[in-house]
């Protein structure tokens, strides 16, 4: 008995702060917005701020004369429930940015299909769940600077309006190949400042086909600048027939397979900041973008020589600045090594006067660095 009202009177006592401070964010967690103040545009007014103070549903506090956007920015909404942004008429556009965002439950929408642009940057989502996104109308979801690192593979199928998706500045370490089923407008893909190491076989198989919309045609943009991609499969853009930009830069790259782009209309290509020394394939193969950004590469000088030779016969732009100045300044430096050695060694054949021909000396080339200009 005593054992028991001792264990009785101890444990409540240890646990009820604990309990408390959890009912206390239950029922904060309750409702999904509390004060809560959101941009809303008025007609006839323009922009607005209104308040929550408690709520569950935004469409409930818009007057019948708010719509275009609702933007929620700075504020603190962990939870974004399922319907707590349903039955929004004619708002095209709802951000919630630098919130809090955790999670966000299937069915945050609800039924309002005229929002086409939906910007979470900068929140805490950890992670893509299937079932949040997908059947939606969005043409642009901006998931910039979050933390996710996890993205179900089903998580963006069946998407029939998204063009553009940015998840830049998060902690994706894999792409997956599955992902994008049934989204056939899907053409801007932004995925820079990751921690992708591969882009594997058949990657972009999802995205193929023509984009069109109206009389648009969207090209497939890819970036993956600021990764840590070492290696991207051969076969990786197979089933692709024309890219816009591909942007590979400050990638830890060595090289660029020639077979990568057989086949497809390039017109940016962006290599630069990589660890390629020369590619090893002919240049006509790798090259074929209109535009090639390979600078700020350890690029070896003379396949340098040979890029602006093809890149003088194929017409092909290949913007090397930074690698050829490299390159100037480590011919300066041999050659100023050379003077100096050739000096020191005049000096010290001056002390044999006899030996130092005359002719030696006029044959030292000196260099002024000042006059030195990069065409
Ligand atoms: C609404 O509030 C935000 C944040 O305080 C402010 O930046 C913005 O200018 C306000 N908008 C209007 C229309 O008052
Ligand atoms: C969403 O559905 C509710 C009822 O389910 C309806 O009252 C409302 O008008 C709908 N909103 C839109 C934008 O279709
Ligand atoms: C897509 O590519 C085609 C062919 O290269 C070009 O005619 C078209 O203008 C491009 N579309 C866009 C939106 O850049």
């Amino acid at each position: 008995m005593r054992k028991n009202m001792l264990s009785f009177g101890v444990f409540p006592a240890v646990f009820l702060p604990l309990f408390l401070s959890l009912s206390i964010a239950k029922s904060a967690e309750d409702v999904t917005f509390r004060d809560v103040t959101f941009e809303t545009y008025k007609l006839y007014e323009g922009p607005i701020n209104r308040t929550i103070r408690s709520g569950d549903k935004i469409a409930d506090f818009l007057s019948k004369d708010d719509f275009h956007f609702v933007k929620i920015k700075g504020q603190n909404v962990p939870v974004l429930r399922r319907n707590s942004l349903a039955d929004l008429r004619i708002v095209s556009e709802i951000v919630v940015e630098e919130s809090n965002v955790e999670e966000i439950q299937a069915g945050f929408l609800g039924n309002s299909t005229d929002v086409k642009l939906l910007s979470l940057k900068g929140n805490r989502i950890t992670s893509i769940e299937y079932g949040v996104f997908n059947n939606l109308e969005l043409i642009s979801i901006d998931l910039t600077s979050n933390k996710i690192a996890s993205i179900d593979s089903r998580a963006f199928d069946d998407m029939p309006s998204l063009i553009t998706l940015r998840l830049d500045d998060n902690l994706i370490a894999d792409w997956n190949p599955n992902w994008f089923k049934n989204t056939p407008l899907l053409a801007v893909i932004s995925m820079q400042r990751n921690r992708l190491e591969e882009i594997p076989a058949d990657a972009f198989g999802n995205l193929k086909g023509d984009k069109r919309q109206e009389d648009i045609d969207f090209n497939v943009s890819l970036a993956f600048s600021y990764n840590r991609i070492k290696t991207i499969h051969p076969e990786a853009f197979s089933g692709l027939e024309k890219i816009h930009s591909l942007w590979f830069d400050h990638n830890r790259l060595d090289d660029f397979d020639g077979n990568l782009l057989t086949g497809i209309r390039v017109g940016n290509l962006r290599l630069n900041h990589n660890e390629i020394k020369c590619f090893k394939s002919d240049l006509d193969k790798v090259l074929t973008a209109e535009n090639n950004y390979i600078d700020s590469n350890p690029f070896d000088c003379e396949c340098l020589e040979r890029i602006k030779a093809y890149s003088k016969t194929s017409g092909k732009k290949v913007h090397i600045v930074m690698a050829e100045m490299d390159c100037v300044s480590r011919r300066i430096q041999a050659k100023m090594a050379a003077l100096e050695n050739r000096l020191k060694e005049l000096k010290l054949l001056n002390r044999s006067p006899e030996i130092a021909g005359k002719k030696e000396v006029e044959d030292v080339e000196v260099f002024d660095t000042k006059k030195i200009s990069i065409k």
